[in-house]
């Protein structure tokens, strides 16, 4: 499908929440919100720094990546058994269903549970069982993406790897994230280049509060097939002809990069530029507990922000499956699911 029908103003929210899509950018410990870190922490006994969900939720209120980041690790400390894994999986599954998510690729941070003696195990046994179940309950395809924490230091990037080799077969794909800056990819160059030669999908965050020196890195020296967030690629006119060139699809979070301070608000956010200049940017997002929102909230509210059209929602939707790493009958057959939504919708 090439040209969209014009959809009123009106009706585009509708559309926007009804368009399967595909969800490449969600870090499954930033789904947790406050309810359930509570609710865990009781069921294992963990003592939390805050009174109350209403004092926690108060807590969320960000300058930068890092002043989340110590939240959000910080709330990952309840997890501790394999069926708490599962619980926080299974309720992300279940408003990725409410926003027509057809597809989700989940990022993982094993360092952040094996550093306080969980096991590999137990974390990749309790998120397998719910993408299994995502499947067969919800029809939602799902997969693991292992995250190396980009603070810590190659060596330990390649023991995480060791420990879950084992598990090999539940894990789709790497990747690199935690605090960007300071950290950059090639850091981590041996450890990406072992993952490649085990034929893992190969990812990175880049550019999300770091210089676009980081995404030319991530891509030409651990040779990524994605960058995550990326919006600062805008800065270089080389890099933004190369990420065009080569379909390097971006998976950019509109709320996170709000939240985080990335841009001052929505409107000034450059997702419609980086579109427009013809890069395979998707909308993901990224922590959505912290963040405040879901896939669907990032979607109407950026397109209220920035006002992009249906033609826009289109391109974001089809970008998402095309970056998809699945096979090529299901990337086909989510692509005539968007096809016939859009041929349908009465605008
Ligand atoms: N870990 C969880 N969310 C992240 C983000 N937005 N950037 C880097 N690391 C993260
Ligand atoms: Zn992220």
């Amino acid at each position: 499908m090439n040209a969209v029908r014009p959809v009123s103003p009106g009706r585009l929210p509708d559309l926007l929440r009804l368009m399967p899509k595909a969800e490449l950018h969600i870090h499954i410990e930033g789904s947790l919100e406050p309810e359930l870190i509570f609710a865990l922490a009781q069921r294992n006994g963990v003592a939390l720094p805050y009174a109350s969900v209403e004092d926690l939720r108060g807590a969320y209120a960000f300058t930068n990546l890092q002043s989340f980041l110590d939240i959000y690790y910080a709330g990952a400390s309840v997890l501790i058994q394999e069926q708490d894994f599962y619980d926080m999986a299974r309720a992300y599954f279940l408003k990725a269903a409410a926003d027509n998510v057809v597809h989700a690729e989940l990022f993982f941070d094993p360092q952040t549970h094996t550093a306080r003696g969980v096991a590999m195990e137990t974390v990749i046994s309790g998120l397998h069982r719910a993408c299994v179940d995502a499947q067969a309950e919800l029809g939602i395809s799902a997969s693991l993406i292992l995250c190396f924490l980009r603070h810590l230091s190659e060596t330990e990037a390649f023991e995480t790897l060791e420990q879950a080799l084992p598990w090999r077969d539940k894990i789709i794909g790497v990747g690199l994230d935690s605090g960007e800056v300071g950290n950059p990819p090639e850091k981590f160059a041996r450890v990406f280049a072992r993952c490649r030669e085990l034929g893992l999908h190969l990812v990175a965050h880049a550019g999300e509060e770091g210089p676009p020196a980081y995404i030319w890195t991530a891509l030409d020296v651990l040779k990524v097939e994605r960058i995550d967030h990326g919006v600062q690629a805008i800065q270089d006119p080389l890099l933004m002809q190369r990420l065009a060139k080569d379909r390097i699809a971006l998976t950019v979070c509109p709320l996170s990069n709000l939240k985080l301070c990335v841009f001052p608000a929505l409107a000034q956010h450059n997702l419609r530029q980086l579109l427009d200049a013809g890069l395979a940017a998707t909308v993901n997002s990224d922590d959505p507990a912290y963040f405040g929102g879901y896939m669907n909230d990032n979607f109407t509210q950026t397109f209220a922000a920035t006002g992009m059209d249906a033609q826009h929602a289109y391109q974001l939707a089809r970008n998402s499956f095309e970056a998809s790493f699945i096979d090529e009958t299901s990337r086909r057959r989510n692509i005539a699911r968007l096809d016939e939504c859009f041929e349908s919708f009465r605008g």
